[in-house]
């Protein structure tokens, strides 16, 4: 069973004055495309924010990503490098800039491990909760989109990039399970993770992300 994370369970950690707005999904769905243009208008409505990711958000964090993309690793050991990351990504940008009062666009977090270490690679759920708590401190998204299409397309997508992940060459069972996974984490977090349709033309996202930010974050 995927993990909900309610609404109580989150942000138990002094409440930070930024925005925290996560986007997931599996490969070559178009979540960074989205960021940039959501970035965007962020900055026409002159809000403050930051646009970051994981793996590889901090100079440490990079070094980590080319050692997970650089070879296959033993599922815990993969799990603990992209858990480095995050807690160095959270100390030394989510929180300091939430902390700012600056929004937080943030391409994958701890979704990411749910999906495809747990739901995916099989790891053990209660082991992920308690390590991405310690790493994160509690820091939870507000708002999370969740990028999904058919196999056929992002995979179709992934041709042409130059350096393709392990995970991008893995097997289309291990993506099914990805984007299943991540449909059964939405469903059960529905208060918090808003699913969209990649295929849906790049300014339809922006105004669904839009209009999602307008109804659900603003009056908290
Ligand atoms: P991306 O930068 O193209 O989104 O790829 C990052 C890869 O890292 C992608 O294959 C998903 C994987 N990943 C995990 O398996 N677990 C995680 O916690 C994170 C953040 C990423």
């Amino acid at each position: 069973m995927p993990t909900q994370t309610t609404a109580s369970k989150r942000n138990k950690t002094p409440k930070s004055k930024g925005i925290f707005i996560t986007f997931e999904g599996g490969e070559g769905v178009g979540k960074s495309s989205l960021i940039q243009e959501v970035a965007k208008r962020l900055t026409q409505e002159k809000i403050a924010h930051i646009a970051t990711g994981e793996p590889g958000g901090t100079p440490r964090g990079q070094e980590l990503r080319r050692w997970l993309q650089a070879s296959k690793w033993p599922s815990v050991a993969e799990f603990l490098l992209y858990s480095a990351d995050r807690s160095l990504h959270v100390e030394e940008v989510i929180r300091p800039a939430l902390a700012q009062g600056k929004w937080v666009l943030c391409d994958r977090f701890v979704d990411s491990s749910r999906v495809y270490q747990g739901q995916a690679g099989g790891l053990n759920r209660l082991f992920i909760e308690i390590v991405s708590t310690q790493c994160t401190g509690g820091i939870e998204p507000d708002l999370t989109f969740l990028l999904d299409c058919d196999l056929d397309v992002s995979m179709g997508r992934l041709v042409g990039r130059e350096v393709l992940s392990h995970y991008d060459q893995a097997k289309r069972a291990f993506h099914e399970k990805v984007r299943s996974g991540f449909l059964a984490l939405a469903a059960l977090n529905s208060d918090r993770i808003v699913v969209l349709d990649s295929t849906a033309p790049i300014a339809e996202l922006v105004t669904q992300v839009w209009d999602t930010i307008k109804e659900r974050v603003n009056g908290k």
